[in-house]
C-alpha cells in the first residue's frame, strides 16, 4: 500500500515532466529532429574523475562520512602540475538536484574548475546527500530505505556543508576557503553560517552565482509548481522521503517508459530534463548540450524539491512542517525567517535579469540582509540560470569575477 502511493506520486511527477516537455518542445524547438538536435558527445557518459582525466586534467575522489552517517563524494582536483605554488583553494558547490560534474562539464578553457585549476588554484568539489555520487550511508540503503530521502537543504546545510568544509580544511591544511556556489549552494552556505556562525571564518569569500534565497519573483514554471504542491504533499509527509530526478531517467524506476534506451526514447527524455532545469538557447553551445543531457538531473529528495515550494511562498523561511508541528517547533503558525545576522562572512553575488529563477528583486532582498556583500547584475540580458554553470561566457563574464576579487579584491562587473 504505502510502496504503491509512493509509485503513484513518481507517475504524477512524470505527467508534470510531460507537460513541461510539451511546452518546451512547443516554444523552444518547433517540430526539428530531437536526436539531430542533441547529438552525441564522448564526454557525455563519464563519471567526473573520467571526465576530468579525458579534459587532460587529474581529479581525485574522496569520501567524506557526515555526523548523520551520510557518506558524501568530495572530488578534487590538484593544484595543477604547470604551477610552482597554490594560490589558495576553492570549494565549488553546486546547485538543486544537480552535482559537482557541473564545474567541469563545459569542457577546459569554459568550465568553472578547469579555469580555476589553470590559475594554481587547490579545487575540491563536494557532491550533496542523495545526488548520483552520494548515495550511501553507513546504516541506511538508498535503495531501499526511505529514511534515507528524509532531508532537504537544511541537512545539507547544517551536516554535509560543515563535513566536507572541515575536511578540505584539514586536507588542504589552510584555515580559509574560498567558496563557488550556484543557486541551492549559496542557500545552504547562509544557513550554515546562520546556524553555526563559527563556520564564516573558515570562508575567505564566497561567490553566489544566482544566488537563491527569496524567490518571490520566481517565475521558472518547476518553482510555481513547487509551491503549488508543497502545502499540499505536507499533509503526507512520509510520502516525501523519496528519490526523484536521479541520473539515468527522469525517475529511475517508473522513467524506464519514457527512458528507454533506444535513439528515439533518449532524447525525448533528454528533453523533459531540460525542461526540469531551465533552457537557455544563447549560451548553451552544441558540444556541451549532449554532456548536460548526460551528466544531469543528479537527482535529489522528494522532500528538498518541495522544500523549494516553501521558499517561493513564504520567503527565506525555516522548514514548514504545517500549522501544528510549526506550533511545536516555532511556537508560531508560519515558520521563521532565518536570521541571517550571524552571516558575516564576505559576499560576491552574480546575478541577471533573464534568471527566471534567482530574480534579481529577490537577490536584492537577499542582499539587504546581509553585512558584507557586493552584486554585479550583468549586462548581457540574456543570460539564464544555467549559463553560470554551462554558459560558453563564462570565462568571460563569470570566472574573471572570482580570479579578480581572490587576487586583489576587486572585479569589474560586465
Ligand atoms: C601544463 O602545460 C602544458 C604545456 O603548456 C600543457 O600542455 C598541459 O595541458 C598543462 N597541464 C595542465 C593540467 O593544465
Ligand atoms: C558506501 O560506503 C562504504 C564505506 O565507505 C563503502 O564500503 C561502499 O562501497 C560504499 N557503497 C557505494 C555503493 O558506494
Ligand atoms: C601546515 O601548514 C603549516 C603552516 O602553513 C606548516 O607549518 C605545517 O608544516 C603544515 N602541515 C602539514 C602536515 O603540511
Ligand atoms: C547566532 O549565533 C549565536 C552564537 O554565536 C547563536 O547563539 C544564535 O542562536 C545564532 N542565531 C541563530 C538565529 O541561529
Ligand atoms: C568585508 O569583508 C572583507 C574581506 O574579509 C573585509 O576586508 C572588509 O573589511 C569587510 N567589509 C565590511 C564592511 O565589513
Ligand atoms: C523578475 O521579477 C520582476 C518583478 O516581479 C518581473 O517583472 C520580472 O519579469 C522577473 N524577471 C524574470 C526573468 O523572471
Ligand atoms: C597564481 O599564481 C601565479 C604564480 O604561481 C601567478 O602568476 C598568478 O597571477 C596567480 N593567479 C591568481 C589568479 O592569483
Amino acid at each position: 500500500m504505502f510502496m504503491s502511493l509512493q509509485e503513484n506520486l513518481k507517475l504524477n511527477m512524470i505527467f508534470l515532466y510531460l507537460l513541461t516537455l510539451l511546452s518546451v518542445v512547443h516554444t523552444v524547438f518547433g517540430d526539428d529532429n530531437l536526436t539531430a538536435l542533441f547529438g552525441s558527445s564522448p564526454r557525455q557518459d563519464l563519471t567526473f574523475v573520467e571526465l576530468a582525466k579525458y579534459d587532460g586534467y587529474t581529479a581525485e575522489q574522496h569520501f567524506v562520512t557526515t555526523e548523520d552517517g551520510y557518506i558524501l563524494s568530495l572530488f578534487h582536483i590538484p593544484v595543477n602540475e604547470n604551477c610552482t605554488t597554490s594560490n589558495g583553494t576553492i570549494m565549488f558547490m553546486h546547485g538543486l538536484y544537480l552535482s559537482g560534474d557541473d564545474c567541469i562539464i563545459p569542457g577546459p578553457d569554459k568550465a568553472h574548475c578547469y579555469i580555476y585549476s589553470n590559475n594554481c588554484y587547490d579545487v575540491w568539489v563536494p557532491n550533496n546527500r542523495g545526488n548520483f555520487y552520494s548515495r550511501n550511508h553507513t546504516t541506511y540503503d538508498p535503495d531501499t530505505d526511505a529514511e534515507f530521502w528524509d532531508f532537504s537543504i537544511d541537512e545539507m546545510a547544517i551536516y554535509d556543508l560543515p563535513a566536507v568544509i572541515d575536511y578540505v580544511l584539514l586536507k588542504a591544511n589552510v584555515t580559509q576557503i574560498s567558496y563557488v556556489a550556484h543557486s541551492q549552494g549559496v542557500t545552504t552556505l547562509l544557513i550554515l553560517c546562520s546556524k553555526k556562525p563559527e563556520y564564516n571564518a573558515k570562508i575567505k569569500v564566497g561567490f553566489g552565482l544566482s544566488p537563491t534565497a527569496w524567490l518571490y519573483n520566481a517565475k521558472f514554471i518547476v518553482i510555481k509548481f513547487q509551491s503549488l504542491i508543497a502545502p499540499i504533499l505536507s499533509l503526507t509527509d512520509a510520502l516525501l522521503n523519496v528519490e526523484i530526478l536521479a541520473r539515468g531517467g527522469v525517475l529511475q524506476s517508473s522513467g524506464e517508459i519514457l527512458c528507454g534506451s533506444t535513439a528515439v526514447e533518449y532524447p525525448f527524455c533528454s528533453i523533459i530534463i531540460f525542461a526540469a532545469l531551465g533552457y537557455n538557447e544563447f549560451q548553451i553551445t552544441n558540444d556541451v548540450l549532449p554532456v548536460i543531457v548526460g551528466l544531469t538531473p543528479a537527482g535529489t529528495s522528494l522532500r528538498n524539491f518541495i522544500r523549494w515550494g516553501q521558499l517561493h511562498n513564504n520567503g527565506f523561511s525555516e522548514y514548514d512542517y504545517g500549522t501544528i508541528k510549526n506550533l511545536l517547533a516555532y511556537g508560531q503558525i508560519n515558520p521563521p525567517l532565518y536570521d541571517l545576522s550571524n552571516v558575516t562572512m564576505p559576499w560576491v553575488f552574480v546575478g541577471s535579469e533573464n534568471d527566471y529563477v534567482a530574480n534579481v528583486t529577490d537577490i536584492k532582498t537577499l542582499v539587504s540582509n546581509l553585512q558584507n556583500v557586493s552584486l554585479c547584475v550583468l549586462s548581457d540580458k540574456t543570460f539564464g540560470h544555467l549559463d553560470f554553470i554551462y554558459g560558453k561566457d563564462i570565462p568571460n563574464y563569470i570566472t574573471p569575477i572570482v580570479l579578480s576579487t581572490l587576487e586583489n579584491g576587486e572585479y569589474t562587473c560586465t
